[in-house]
């Protein structure tokens, strides 16, 4: 192929432009790093001029996903348009807080109370009965009204007490065997390798792949 044409078709690869429904300067910089060999103009959805405020009323993280995506791709004709839900399912609570996980006790109550309500509620509950997980699920919506989905996990426990100060939300309570510690005491890049939303935007990124992107 000759120079001029391994040009443009960088051009017209460049041209795909795909905005990542989310206010939140950590999940964009997981994505911007996971999806940096794509060539593609990755935007955030503040730099995209895009302002929504998007009722999450879906019974799944699947639902909640796409919820936002097909929201934010009215605004956005001709982008892919990508968005996340993710939260935080302990087996012994019947998979509590799930999709409520942000809401859970209420959105503004911090999360050393929301912590503590979850450890005081597992009192006494042997290791083996406190299995958890982080779910991820994302949704991209295709400018052609395609939608394509992924859903990923992180399996670990709730611990007996809140241990690390890295990352946010449940991490200090979520602890993980491969490293024997919180997700709080990971560094974001060890996180990142093993997490949820690691893992789903790597489906995700294959899924664009086939679909030539
Ligand atoms: P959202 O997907 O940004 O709406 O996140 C939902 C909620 O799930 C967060 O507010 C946290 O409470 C919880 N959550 C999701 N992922 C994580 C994580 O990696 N660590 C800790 N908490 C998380």
């Amino acid at each position: 192929m000759t120079l001029f044409w391994m040009h443009l078709r960088k051009d017209i690869k460049k041209m795909t432009k795909i905005i990542f429904a989310t206010g939140n300067a950590g999940k964009m910089r997981e994505i911007r790093d996971i999806m940096a060999d794509l060539d593609v103009e990755l935007l955030s959805m503040k730099e995209a001029g895009i302002k929504l405020d998007i009722v999450e009323d879906g019974k799944t993280f699947e639902e909640n996903a796409l919820i936002k995506a097909r929201a934010v791709s009215k605004e956005a004709p001709g982008a892919i348009v990508m968005a996340d839900d993710s939260g935080l399912e302990v087996d012994y609570l019947n998979k509590e807080p799930g999709v409520y996980s942000a809401r859970y006790m209420g959105e503004d109550t911090s999360y050393t109370i929301k912590n503590q309500a979850i450890l005081d509620r597992l009192k006494g509950v042997p290791k083996e009965k406190r299995t958890a997980r982080f779910v991820c699920a994302i949704a991209a919506a295709m400018p052609n009204g395609d939608v394509l989905v992924t859903r990923e996990t992180i399996e670990g426990y709730i611990g007996e007490k809140p241990a690390g100060s890295n990352g946010f939300g449940y991490d200090p309570i979520f602890y993980v065997d491969e490293f024997g510690c919180s997700t709080a005491e990971l560094t974001e890049k060890q996180k990142n390798q093993i997490s949820h939303r690691g893992k789903a935007l790597r489906a995700m990124k294959e899924k664009l792949n086939q679909y030539g992107i």
